[in-house]
């Protein structure tokens, strides 16, 4: 692949993080450009065709591929549609984002694994994008440095406003948590070993089919216990925050940090409304270094790995919360294949 000219990259699904994927790249990202928008959706597609300056539309990843219209491939469909497009485009050994979650279960996470296995190296980067988050980076170099004492908790918070009718109650770890089982064990430098969730009382507010918030409780394999508060009718704003506590010190993240206003006897702080906002940067970061890497064919961030050890810890999750008790999370041995990844 050329070095000098922009990397072609198509973009498969524009709803949600497809069109603001397409914005990044078209307003914001350097040595790229939207080439193709594969999306059946007529309405979504010919918006974001339009916001990407000229893509070429196709309903299938196959046609876009057999056009020879792209040199790159990040995928935005729904989870439970990813296996098949990422099969496809390993089959063409083209470099590919794909947004979180790998796939939907452990078991089409391992199909994914044994078809990247056949090519030369890793070509699958897994948008947990909250490893290019400044503060979240600045909280695993102070573990790793041991300037505060050793590590000995991890206090999260994940609040959002509200969440849409079609949000489900497995969706509150494979959706929301699925965000913690990957970034904990990242910051801690360590292995899920197991995943209870205690529930109490029941937010009224939340949709009637759900029973929220949770308690989620993660332990890893070097003793640190992380715990999440899942919280998703709050109302208010988008909170995802996390509090470290280490044996001589203890570090936030998170924080609100917007616009702050003393009027009328109150002082104000602005807060986050959605995670477009809050992960701004990191979305910014994370897709402006893969293309980066993608230009060598290779990735720079979580690998297909990554996503299948999170799929495991989801399933646990999944089956927690309907089991008392910690369920375990057993990993396979890493194939060599992703040491260096
Ligand atoms: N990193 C994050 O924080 C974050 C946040 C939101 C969503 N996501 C992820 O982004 C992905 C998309 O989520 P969304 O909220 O944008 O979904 P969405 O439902 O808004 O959009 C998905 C789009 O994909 C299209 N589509 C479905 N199957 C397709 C196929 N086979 N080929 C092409 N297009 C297809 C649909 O028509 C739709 O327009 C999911 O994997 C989701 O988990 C990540």
């Amino acid at each position: 692949m050329s070095t000098t000219r922009e990397l072609r990259v198509g973009v498969v699904g524009a709803g949600m993080m497809g069109a603001d994927h397409v914005a990044r790249i078209t307003d914001r990202i350097t040595g790229a450009t939207v080439s193709a928008i594969i999306e059946p959706d007529e309405q979504r597609a010919a918006a974001a065709i339009q916001a990407s300056r000229g893509a070429q539309s196709f309903s299938r990843i196959e046609d876009a591929l057999d056009a020879g219209a792209v040199d790159a491939v990040l995928i935005a469909v729904p989870g439970q549609f990813h296996e098949p497009v990422l099969l496809t485009t390993l089959e063409a050994g083209l470099p590919i984002l794909c947004e979180k979650p790998l796939t939907a279960d452990p078991e089409s996470s391992w199909r994914i694994l044994e078809a990247e296995q056949k090519r030369q190296h890793p070509l699958i980067q897994v948008g947990f994008m909250r490893r290019f988050d400044a503060e979240y980076r600045q909280l695993r170099e102070l573990v790793a440095g041991g300037t505060a004492g050793r590590l000995l908790l991890l206090r999260c918070v994940h609040r959002n406003p509200a969440v849409p009718d079609s949000y489900t109650q497995e969706m509150l770890i494979t959706d929301s948590v699925v965000h913690e089982l990957d970034i904990a064990p990242w910051l801690a430098d360590a292995a899920i070993t197991s995943i209870e969730i205690r529930r109490g009382r029941r937010n009224s507010l939340s949709p009637a089919h759900l029973n929220e918030p949770l308690l989620v409780l993660i332990e890893l394999d070097d003793g640190v216990l992380v715990d999440v508060e899942m919280n998703i009718s709050v109302q208010f704003g988008y909170q995802v925050a996390t509090e470290a506590v280490f044996e001589a010190g203890l570090a936030r993240i998170g924080q609100p940090a917007g616009l702050q206003l003393w009027q009328d006897g109150r002082f104000q702080i602005a807060e986050q409304q959605s995670f477009r906002t809050r992960f701004q940067q990191a979305f910014d970061t994370e897709i402006q270094a893969w293309i980066g890497a993608a230009r060598h064919a290779t990735i720079a961030g979580p690998s297909a790995w990554d996503g299948y050890k999170v799929a495991v810890a989801c399933a646990a999750g999944v089956q927690a919360l309907s089991t008392p008790g910690a369920v375990p999370v057993e990993l396979p041995e890493k194939p060599d294949f992703y040491a260096g990844a």
